[in-house]
């Protein structure tokens, strides 16, 4: 795989979101290594509070115009909400809906106790990208999006969470809202290449949200992110920016780090 070889060589993972073919087309030409149709278009596309209420259904539709917009991209489609907690078997069989769609691999959110259905996945073929630290999808339950990982206790449980889905297959794995050392450790902890998110330069590459990335999501601006668009001449001369800054170890920078 060659994320792995990147992480070995030391080569930065460029990732970016993607939900629409003109979007990617733009980031694949920027040379993104990753194209993540995250279910965050609930936020960003749909205007909803968090990505709770996004469907199977709209996930196959923005994985089907991502891989049609650029074809030969790495393209990750995450799976929504209820789509894969049931059982290892309903993970599997959605997985598969996202791999017919264009996916070149899929991404669920989970610790520990997702590593029976990272591991069935995986040894069904196909790939997986564990997602760890703050999980957006149970944001409203834990009452909001909070750096994770502050104390003895909960460090232990992100390093526990991240050593269990490396162990059963996880190709890649988010990182997001942890403290720079933590994530730092767990990068180097674990085989499976990191790519953080509000965690952080240590970690393998970096994602943002396009959105946030182009300045355009509104809200209040966040720690970790930087507006792109800022010292631009076009969308496409920002979204090269930022692939070269992330490339280059140049973001995140200690400003966007916790
Ligand atoms: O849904 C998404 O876009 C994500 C990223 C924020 C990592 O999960």
């Amino acid at each position: 795989m060659r994320f792995a070889k990147m992480k070995k060589d030391g080569e930065k993972i460029a990732a970016l979101t993607a939900y629409d073919a003109c979007f990617a087309r733009l980031a694949a030409d920027a040379g993104a290594d990753v194209l993540l149709v995250g279910d965050s278009l609930g936020m960003v596309l749909q205007g909803r509070a968090d990505t709770l209420a996004v469907t199977m259904r709209e996930m196959i539709y923005h994985v089907r115009c991502v891989a049609a917009g650029a074809p030969g991209s790495f393209v990750v489609g995450d799976m929504p909400f209820a789509s894969y907690q049931l059982s290892p078997q309903q993970a599997f069989a959605n997985a598969a809906k996202l791999i017919a769609a264009g996916a070149s691999m899929v991404k669920m959110e989970g610790g520990e106790e997702l590593a029976e259905t990272v591991r069935f996945v995986c040894e069904r073929g196909v790939a997986v990208c564990a997602h760890a630290g703050l999980m957006p999808q149970r944001a409203r339950k834990e009452g909001g999006y909070k750096v994770q990982g502050k104390t003895e206790e909960s460090s232990a449980a992100v390093r526990r969470d991240a050593r269990a889905l490396c162990d059963a297959g996880a190709e890649l794995m988010i990182l997001e809202l942890l403290p720079r050392a933590l994530a730092a450790e767990v990068t180097a902890e674990i085989q499976t290449p990191t790519i953080g998110i509000g965690s952080g330069g240590e970690c393998c590459g970096q994602v943002l949200v396009l959105h946030d990335m182009l300045g355009i999501s509104g809200g209040k601006p966040k720690r970790f992110v930087r507006d792109f668009m800022q010292d631009a001449e076009s969308v496409a001369d920002a979204i090269g920016k930022y692939v070269a800054a992330v490339k280059s170890g140049e973001f995140p920078a200690a400003e966007n780090s916790f």
